[in-house]
């Protein structure tokens, strides 16, 4: 794992964007793993401005959602697909038919579940996994207890994920109690993982994910297990890291970093 800690919340996503960006430059027929929530907004609208300003071409590229609330239809202004729209999907040259979607109101949702499992092995599995963590540690819908092998199904919410969605949908009440997530074992198939986390609310959790045991009641730890993870956080999520210094340090001498070193910001 390897931790890159940006001055801010504005510095971090760019730096997730722009990693992104080189990866799909690198390779343009990328299968990139997508996430939503609070944090990737920005770095949504980075690559759109890298889309409009630079040419950056998602033509050839394939996505897949981690997520979805059951219950809730793509048209459905609270939906993840809806915020992917909104956000992503309608604003970047993206063929409409590698757009991969958990549908939530699928009738069979374990037959829904296992079709994605199928989609993801026939584009040859996810290159880039893009991914937030909630305060409960979770990724996707993974929430606490999730097994570190489990695959794409369905998952009940826990009260701290309905109190997040909360101001989104007007009142706990009206949050669906269920998801459907790709699983950790899913997750950890991805070839790349990218992890993103700003603000001070995430700097327990980040410590814990990071530099505390593998655990299944914090279901990003399990990240600790991949070759090729990347967590960026801005100052307020690094708060709580013990190796903060030497995290800046690989980040200001490995040659991999250099390119990133002056940016961070709009170059
Ligand atoms: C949503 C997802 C979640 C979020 C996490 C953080 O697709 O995968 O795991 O990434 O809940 O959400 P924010 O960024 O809103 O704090």
């Amino acid at each position: 794992m390897q931790v890159i800690i940006q001055p801010d919340a504005e510095a971090a996503a760019c730096l997730a964007a722009r990693l992104v960006a080189r990866a799909i430059r690198a390779k343009p027929h990328l299968v990139l793993g997508l996430a939503t929530g609070r944090t990737m907004e920005r770095v949504y609208e980075e690559l759109v401005r890298f889309h409009r300003e630079e040419g950056l071409d998602f033509s050839h590229c394939h996505t897949f959602n981690l997520d979805e609330f059951v219950g809730l239809g793509p048209d459905d202004p609270h939906s993840f697909r809806r915020f992917m729209e909104t956000r992503l999907f309608s604003k970047v040259n993206l063929d409409s038919r590698n757009i991969h979607f958990l549908n939530g109101l699928a009738q069979d949702l374990h037959a829904e579940c296992e079709a994605y499992e199928r989609q993801i092995r026939t584009c040859g599995g996810i290159d880039l996994q893009l991914l937030g963590i909630g305060v409960d540690g979770h990724i996707g819908f993974n929430e606490p207890l999730s097994a570190l092998m489990s695959r794409t199904r369905e998952k009940a919410l826990t009260p701290a994920t309905i109190r997040q969605y909360a101001p989104f949908f007007g009142s706990p009440r009206r949050v669906p109690k269920r998801g459907i997530t790709m699983g950790v074992g899913t997750i950890l198939e991805s070839r790349t993982c990218l992890l993103l986390a700003t603000g001070e609310e995430k700097a327990k959790v980040v410590a814990r994910a990071v530099e505390g045991p593998m655990t299944a009641m914090i279901s990003a730890s399990a990240l600790q297990l991949h070759p090729s993870c990347c967590v960026v956080v801005d100052e307020a999520a690094a708060a709580e890291l013990v190796e903060k210094d030497y995290y800046r340090w690989i980040f200001q001498n490995e040659p991999e970093w250099a390119e990133f070193r002056q940016l961070g910001r709009r170059a």
